[in-house]
C-alpha cells in the first residue's frame, strides 16, 4: 500500500458481485485518510484514464450495507480529484415483467434506511439542505445509456430504487408497499451513497443489477447465493458499458 499522489478522474464503486480491481490496468492499492477513517482503494489506467476502483463491501464483502463507510468512501473519492462516480448495484426486482439478469439505470430513489449517517454537512456549516430533484447524475446516465445502445446492451433507462437498512431481506408485506409507492427495485446500497455524491457535487451513476425477484413475487425463499450466481452472469456486461463510458 502507499500514500497517495495520483488523481483519477473517474471513480467506479463495485457492489455486491463485483470486488476485483482487476478491470483496471496496473492497478495500485492505497489508503487514503478522511475525516471518517481510512478508506483502500486502487488506482490503476482504463481507456487511457486515471480511474480508481473501490469493492464498497470491502475485500471479499466483509461489510454489510448498514455498516458500509459511506461518508469515508465518497471523501475518499473526492480527495482525489474524482468528479464521475460510475457504481454497481445488486438490486431485488418489484415487478414480473423487470426480470432477474436486467439492468436499470435507476434515476430516483425512495429512502427506508434508519439507522445510517446520511449526510457530510451535521451543522458546523449552518443547516445545508440539498436538491434531490436529480439525485442520479443526468449527464453521465446519458452516457451509460448511449453506451448500452452501442454495445447492443440492454438496459432499462430509469427506475425508482427503494433502499432499505438491510442486511435482512424484505418481508412480502414491505415489497407490496414498495410496489405501490412506486419503486421498481430494492437494494440496500445506494442512500446515503448517491446523497453524499451529490453533496461533494460529484456526477454519480448507478447502474442496477436484477438479481431475483423480491420477496412474495418469487415463490421461492430468497438466497445470498442466488443473487451472488445472477450477479457472476451478468458482470462482464457492466464491465464493457463503463469501459465505453470511459472512453468515450
Ligand atoms: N432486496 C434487497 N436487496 C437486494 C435484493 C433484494 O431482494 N437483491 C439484491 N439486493
Amino acid at each position: 500500500m502507499s500514500t497517495i499522489q495520483t488523481q483519477a478522474s473517474y471513480g467506479i464503486i463495485g457492489g455486491t458481485g463485483v470486488y476485483q480491481p482487476d478491470l483496471l490496468e496496473q492497478p495500485k492499492q492505497h489508503s487514503i485518510a478522511t475525516p471518517y477513517g481510512d478508506v483502500s482503494l486502487h488506482i490503476g489506467r482504463l481507456q487511457g484514464k486515471t480511474v480508481a476502483f473501490m469493492p464498497r463491501h470491502g475485500k471479499g464483502h466483509a461489510v454489510p450495507p448498514h455498516k458500509v463507510n459511506y461518508r469515508a468512501n465518497i471523501w475518499a473519492l473526492r480527495s482525489i480529484g474524482v468528479q464521475q462516480i460510475l457504481a454497481t448495484a445488486a438490486v431485488g426486482s418489484l415487478h414480473a415483467g423487470l426480470q432477474p439478469g436486467s439492468l436499470v439505470l435507476v434515476d430516483q430513489f425512495i429512502d427506508f434506511t434508519k439507522q445510517r449517517p446520511v449526510t457530510f454537512f451535521e451543522g458546523e456549516q449552518g443547516v445545508v439542505h440539498i436538491d434531490m430533484t436529480d439525485p442520479y447524475c443526468g449527464r453521465l446516465r446519458g452516457e451509460v445509456s448511449k453506451a448500452a445502445d452501442c454495445l447492443g446492451i440492454v438496459l432499462q433507462a430509469s427506475g425508482t430504487y427503494v433502499c432499505t437498512e438491510g442486511p435482512r431481506f424484505e418481508t412480502p408485506a414491505e415489497i407490496r408497499m414498495f410496489a405501490g409507492f412506486g419503486g421498481d427495485v430494492v437494494g440496500m446500497t445506494s442512500v446515503p451513497e448517491v446523497v453524499l455524491a451529490k453533496e461533494q457535487e460529484m456526477c454519480y451513476a448507478t447502474v442496477a443489477m436484477v438479481t431475483n425477484y423480491c420477496a412474495g413475487i418469487s415463490k421461492e425463499a430468497l438466497t445470498h447465493r442466488e443473487v451472488m450466481e445472477v450477479m457472476q452472469a451478468n458482470v462482464a456486461n457492466v464491465r464493457e458499458l463503463f469501459y465505453q463510458v470511459i472512453e468515450d
